[in-house]
Parts: C-alpha cells; sequence; structure tokens
C-alpha cells in the first residue's frame, strides 16, 4: 500500500492511522450524464431508466450532475475537501461502446483527463471498471447470466488498464455484484429488470467468475504496485432471537448475500449450504473447472460498503404462500422476513446503526486475515435544501459520518486492518431507481442548473480529513 501522510493538526480526539485514506465516491452513470456524447452508446440503465415506471419521475441519466463537462470544477471541490483519494467508475460502454472489440479512444479520453487532473490536484484516483452499466449489447445477449459476459468484462478491464495503468494506482473490478445480480436479476427492481431467479443465481456466479479473469487482465497491464480490489455490500445480518430458526435464517441470508462472493472469492469454493438452499433452482452445472481458481485470484484490499444492517427472522414457508413479489433473495425468501431495525432512519427509510458496520469489520478481521479492508462507501440521503443564507444545513449527515467513523476507529483499535474511508458520495446524483429524489452528496446540486454548494457536511469532512481525525 502506498501511504499518505495525514498527520494531524493538535486536538483530534479520535485519531486514525498516518497514512489512512480519506476519500469520496461516485458512479460514472449517475453523475457523467453525456449519456451519447463521443461514441458511448446505452447501457442497461439508459434503457431501463426509460421503460415507464422503472425509474421514479421517468428520471435518467442522461445529465446527471452533467460531471463530463464538470469534472475540472468537482476535482475543485474535492481539492478543498483535501480528499486524498477519489474513487470513481468507468462507463464501460463509453470506452468499449459494443462490449467488446477496440476501445474507443475519444471515451478513454475523458478519464484520461480526469486521472490527470486528480493528479495534479494530488488525489490518487481508484476506478471500478463496473458500476453497473452494462452496455446493452451485451444484455440482448444474455447479460450477466450468460458466460461469454465474463470473458467481455476481462477484455475490457485490460483496455482500461493499458490506457490508464501507468497513472491509476488503485483499482476495483466490480462494485457489489450482489444488486448486479439480486436486483437486476432476481428482483427486478434495477436494470435489466429482469425476475428470474436461477438467471440471478448464474450472473452471481458469472460475476465472480468476471471479477476472477478481470484481476488477471489487470495484473497482466499494471504495474506491479498497482492495487487491485473488489467492493461488495456485504449484509451485517442479525437474528432476531437467538432461537435455532432465526439463526437458521439469518445463516440463509448470509449465504445469498455474503458467502456467494466471499467463499469463492477468499477461498476459492462455492458455500455448501448455499448450493443446498438453492437446489431447487439450480445444481450450479454452470460452475465449471478452474473458474473459482480463476475467482479466487489474491487481492490486495477489500472494498466494504455499509449503509445500514439487516434484521431477520424465520417464517414457516406454508404461511406464506400466494402471489409474492419477485425477491432478490432466491433459496431463501420463502424461510425469511425481514424486520425493521429499530432507531432513526435516513430519506432512504434505512435505520442510522453504525454498530452494523463495526459488527461487519470485525467478522472480516476474524474470517479474511491479511486482508486490508478499505470502505468504499458509507453515507446517507436526506432532504436537503440551500436555505435563505445561501447554505446546506445538514446536521443528520454529520451525525451519520460522525457515528459511523467512530464504529471505524473502534474497529481498527480492535484489530481490524481498515486503511481508508470513502464518503458516498461527492455530489447528489441519479439514485438509481429513486431518480434525483434521493441526495446523498457532501455537495449539494440543483438538477436544473447544476449548481454545486457544498453542505455543512463537506466543511465538516475537511476538517475531519484535516486534522486526521475526529474532533470531541
Ligand atoms: C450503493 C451503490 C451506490 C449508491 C449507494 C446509495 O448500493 O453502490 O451507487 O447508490 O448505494
Amino acid at each position: 500500500m502506498t501511504t499518505v501522510d495525514a498527520s494531524p493538526a493538535p486536538g483530534a480526539a479520535l485519531r486514525f492511522p498516518t497514512g489512512f485514506r480519506w476519500g469520496t465516491a461516485t458512479a460514472a452513470y449517475q453523475i457523467e450524464g453525456a449519456a451519447a456524447l463521443d461514441g458511448r452508446t446505452p447501457s442497461i440503465w439508459d434503457t431501463f431508466s426509460r421503460t415507464p415506471g422503472k425509474v421514479l419521475g421517468g428520471d435518467t441519466g442522461d445529465t446527471a450532475t452533467d460531471h463530463y463537462h464538470r469534472m475540472a470544477e468537482d476535482v475543485g471541490l474535492m481539492s478543498r475537501l483535501g480528499v486524498s483519494d477519489y474513487r470513481f467508475s468507468v462507463a464501460w460502454p463509453r470506452v468499449q461502446p459494443t462490449g467488446r472489440g477496440p476501445a474507443a479512444q475519444r471515451g478513454l479520453d475523458f478519464y484520461r483527463r480526469l486521472v490527470d487532473a486528480l493528479l495534479e490536484a494530488g488525489i490518487r484516483p481508484v476506478a471500478t471498471l463496473y458500476h453497473w452499466d452494462l452496455p446493452q449489447e451485451l444484455e440482448d445477449l444474455g447479460g450477466w447470466p450468460h458466460r461469454d459476459t465474463a470473458e467481455r468484462f476481462a477484455e475490457y478491464a485490460g483496455l482500461v488498464a493499458e490506457a490508464l495503468g501507468d497513472r491509476v494506482a488503485g483499482w476495483t473490478t466490480l462494485n457489489e455484484p450482489w444488486c448486479a445480480a439480486f436486483l437486476g436479476y432476481a428482483s427486478g427492481v434495477h436494470a435489466p429488470g429482469r425476475t428470474e431467479p436461477a438467471a440471478a443465481l448464474r450472473a452471481a456466479h458469472h460475476l465472480n467468475l468476471a471479477h476472477g479473469l478481470g484481476v488477471r487482465a489487470l495484473r497482466a497491464a499494471l504495474p506491479r504496485s498497482a492495487e487491485v480490489s473488489l467492493t461488495l455490500n456485504l449484509h451485517a445480518v442479525r437474528p432476531l432471537t437467538d432461537s435455532a430458526a432465526d439463526l437458521d435464517a439469518a445463516r440463509r441470508i448470509d449465504a445469498v448475500g455474503n458467502r456467494i462472493f466471499l467463499d469463492p472469492v477468499f477461498r476459492g469454493r462455492l458455500a455448501p449450504d448455499l448450493v443446498r438452499d438453492t437446489a431447487a433452482l439450480t445444481d450450479w452445472s454452470f460452475v465449471r473447472d478452474g473458474d473459482l481458481a480463476a475467482a479466487s485470484e489474491p487481492l490486495d484490499w477489500l472494498g466494504v460498503n455499509y449503509y445500514s444492517p439487516t434484521v431477520v427472522a424465520a417464517v414457516e414457508p406454508a404461511a406464506s404462500d400466494g402471489e409474492r413479489e419477485p425477491s432478490p433473495w432466491p433459496g431463501a425468501e420463502e424461510h425469511v422476513r425481514f424486520l425493521p431495525a429499530p432507531g432513526p432512519r435516513t430519506e432512504m427509510d434505512w435505520p442510522v446503526d453504525p454498530d452494523g458496520l463495526y459488527e461487519l469489520l470485525a467478522r472480516l478481521r476474524d474470517e479474511l486475515p491479511g486482508v486490508p479492508l478499505v470502505i468504499t462507501e458509507n453515507g446517507a440521503a436526506y432532504a436537503d435544501r440551500v436555505g435563505p443564507d445561501g447554505a446546506v444545513h445538514d446536521p443528520e449527515r454529520i451525525a451519520y459520518l460522525r457515528g459511523h467513523l467512530e464504529a471505524v476507529h473502534r474497529a481498527i483499535s480492535d484489530g481490524a486492518d481498515v486503511r481508508g474511508y470513502f464518503v458516498w458520495s461527492l455530489l447528489d446524483n441519479f439514485e438509481w431507481s429513486f431518480g434525483y429524489s434521493k441526495r446523498f452528496g457532501l455537495v449539494h446540486v440543483d438538477f436544473a442548473t447544476r449548481l454545486r454548494t457544498p453542505k455543512d457536511s463537506a466543511h465538516w469532512y475537511a476538517d475531519v480529513i484535516a486534522r486526521g481525525g475526529l474532533a470531541l
């Protein structure tokens, strides 16, 4: 790991380790706009957002925050925050429009300019290769349930590494493959909106394979100093009681929510209980020899995205007969019910519960010794407004971030090897099926004028970074 000197100013009460990385995160489709510029072709999210009823208000990412044209301003905003790192994603349909063949240089040029601007500002670029914007042409051929998509991803990863490898030190293959597989192909609330549980399990496997083949393509093209990672949205699952039935409900969610990725990637195997739980849907014969060896290529760190915990209890399958909503939990949905966690909630209606982050980090410390961790997303949506004083007062977001940083600090003190923390998000942006209705940014964006206004939380975060920790 490269270290950044983050010597704290005097007075920091909770000091983070020297070299701890402080960042912000975004994703291409959520901020870039310029959907049809410089050769970019539609992704599954362009198609999905144009499908009536899929995204609130019929919003699309056509213009988003217009980051494509305001990139220099946005790097300036980060410069003022004082971040050491910036996590962004590369739009596959911008750099390899049909999902195969040579790179589109005009698309790559945008990322070359971005990376140059970041380095000029002293900010370390951390590039994610896939944050859900699959080229539509690849979905038309079958999407992630189709094995070839994994091969296509590895080819694309190699193209981006060739173009940016001399200047980008941190790489992440996939963002949250759980969402890509299960919200995309099982519950259908994300693109491409399919509701096929068995296909979703195939998608999950092909995402693991894509990750592994992608790691190989990256290592082949990148200098040895480059760091390669994967980002998972691990579920902090809590059983309602410690009854055997509730513990088993939690086990099922852990299998199809967490170990479906952790086992292939870190142990080179399929979780045996996951295979049992899903036996009525698939025999997993799409897993071929060598796939799990590929999926388990060594990583330099694991990215963890965390927002809130998941509380579950057992339910008798018979009690839940009848028409069901498509579920993102194949093999578990008939046995599990989800309960609201107590406590305050964000505008997403997600509970605010920093202990869930601590629990997750403590678990990873115990289960994956030797694997450094980076919080690649954490943050909260609130109904922020620019006030008459021209400022955006968002005390709830400050409290949320502070509470979660305290949890990270506690985990580090208890031996978790956490190397960095990225706030989701730099900017208010296109929040997937919620369109522009949910604001996660440290910086407010007026979606009529695209005017940026740093919120109080941005000033607060700049202070945290400057002192290398939290003031009392
Ligand atoms: C995560 C996504 C990110 C953003 C946050 C709120 O699941 O990775 O793009 O939407 O949730």
